[in-house]
């Protein structure tokens, strides 16, 4: 059988997508129907026994199906005051969805995406959304509430997530960056995410892992969202699935992008180059940059596996406040996601094992207490730097060191160009926090590797 290959990327391929899922009305016909086996996508397109949506909702999925003026009045009118976001699919907006809507529903801010139907995704993607997160509940992936089917209106309702997407998180110009454990915690909550996708009897390929579809509550809890383009992973004796080549460019693997031979491994090489962008501060793919560095794999594959490279491609907004070992470490997973080769990728559930004992890793070092004082008709603002570690050291040598100053220095290794900390540019916005200050505003949850 000829292989088929489409070598671009969802934004421009409308017409894959609608090959292999019709889009032809509200029945959607499954083929098992017992409460126990979780409905795939490709059951649905299987000529058998059929189902509606409202039945669908009742018996396997509980999802609350909502009528368009229902979600109109609570995003008020879609209003561009409530706009959160826009991918491929359409324009996502903020609702609060109060006590008297639906009995049994609780009172709770939402998100409600709406299929633009000029956009390219259609309702293939707004089905394996439903079909999706109507069924995998876990930690890791965001809560799908309930949809919206009426006439050619599409619209699915989410749990809401406070802080958006992890793109906006690492990537914003302005404000505090997020910290090496936050950064770490991410990765392990989502790699959980996709290894209970990967895990499943019928395994699920996620296919679309990016930094803008990972999204964070109040407490920087990670979780698995947009699942337009999820899909049946292989089964039994087969080892991939062949499927148009759709995904983000500077994410996808490169054996699915020439190829079109997809299988859980080509999400894990996905993660590997979001473990990078968490790892540099910098996007898979940013045209602004020279040569090579445009592409991020490109650029940082070859530097993971050296520790004194390391250093210098971290992400300079992290100031050095990383472990060293854990930075390593994480260096040396992300290279083994980033392999040529799907087999020598580890499985998703290792990338947990491997990330989660670096949680406990305390050689960090404790960061300079910044704090900005405006002066009064100047606009010039005094610095004020706190070293303690400097302080501290600085005064077991007058005394002669001793035990205290191993036992300190064993804590706190030196890193390079780290005891000279770079000036604090008085600029608008910029702050430094610790780990330690957002864990003292967030609570334990910032950090709890449990979920
Ligand atoms: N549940 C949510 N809570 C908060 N913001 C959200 C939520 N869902 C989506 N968004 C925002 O909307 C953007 C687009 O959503 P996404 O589901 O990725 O849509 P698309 O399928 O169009 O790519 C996200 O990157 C995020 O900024
Ligand atoms: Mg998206």
């Amino acid at each position: 059988m000829a292989l088929k290959k489409y070598l671009s990327w969802k934004n421009i391929l409308p017409n894959c997508i609608k090959t292999k899922y019709s889009s032809s009305g509200p029945k959607v016909h499954a083929t098992k129907q017992s409460p126990s086996q979780r409905l795939s996508l490709s059951d649905i397109s299987h000529p058998g026994s059929s189902l509606s949506l409202s039945d669908l909702s009742n018996s396997l999925i509980s999802l609350h199906i909502f009528a368009l003026k229902e979600l109109e009045v609570i995003t008020h009118k879609f209003s561009k005051s409530n706009f959160l976001g826009e991918g491929g699919f359409g324009p996502v907006y903020k609702g609060f969805i109060d006590d008297n809507l639906r009995p049994g529903l609780k009172a709770q801010p939402v998100a409600v995406k709406v299929l633009d139907l000029d956009g390219t995704q259609g309702h293939r993607e707004w089905l394996a959304e439903v079909i999706f997160l109507g069924q995998l509940k876990h930690p890791h992936l965001v809560n799908l509430i309930g949809y919206c089917y009426e006439e050619d209106h599409r619209l699915l309702v989410y749990e809401y997530m406070e802080r958006g997407n992890l793109e906006n998180q690492l990537f914003k110009r302005y404000g505090p960056s997020l910290p090496w454990l936050t950064r770490l915690k991410i990765a392990i909550g989502t790699a959980k995410g996709l290894a209970f996708l990967h895990e499943e009897e019928k395994p699920v390929i996620y296919r679309d892992f990016k930094t803008s579809n990972i999204l964070l509550d109040l407490a920087y809890k990670a979780k698995v969202s947009d699942f337009g383009l999820a899909t049946d992973g292989p089964e039994g004796e087969e080892t991939h699935v062949t499927t148009c080549v759709m995904g983000t460019e500077g994410y996808a693997a490169p054996e699915y992008i020439t190829t079109g031979h997809l299988t859980t491994m080509s999400d894990v090489f996905s993660f590997g180059v979001v473990l990078l962008e968490l790892l540099t501060g910098r996007r898979s793919v940013d045209k602004t940059r020279p040569g090579r560095e445009k592409n991020l794999v490109e650029w940082a594959r070859p530097l993971l596996k050296d520790p004194y490279k390391l250093d210098g491609i971290m992400d300079p907004r992290l100031e050095g406040q990383y472990s060293t070992e854990g930075a390593r470490k994480t260096a040396a997973l992300a290279y083994q996601c980033l392999s040529n080769h799907p087999k020598s990728r580890p499985t998703m559930s290792n990338v947990v094992k491997a990330l989660e004992p670096l949680l406990s890793l305390t050689d960090i070092p404790v960061g300079p207490f910044v704090y900005i004082v405006p002066t009064q008709g100047n606009n010039q603002p005094i610095v004020q730097k706190i070293e303690e570690r400097e302080e501290k050291e600085l005064k077991i040598e007058k005394n002669g060191g001793g035990k205290e100053e191993k036992k300190e220095k064993s804590r706190l290794p030196r890193q390079k160009g780290r005891r000279h900390r770079r000036r604090v540019k008085p600029s608008r916005s910029r702050a430094v926090y610790s780990d330690t200050d957002l864990y003292k505003t967030l609570g334990s949850s910032l950090y709890s590797p449990k979920q």
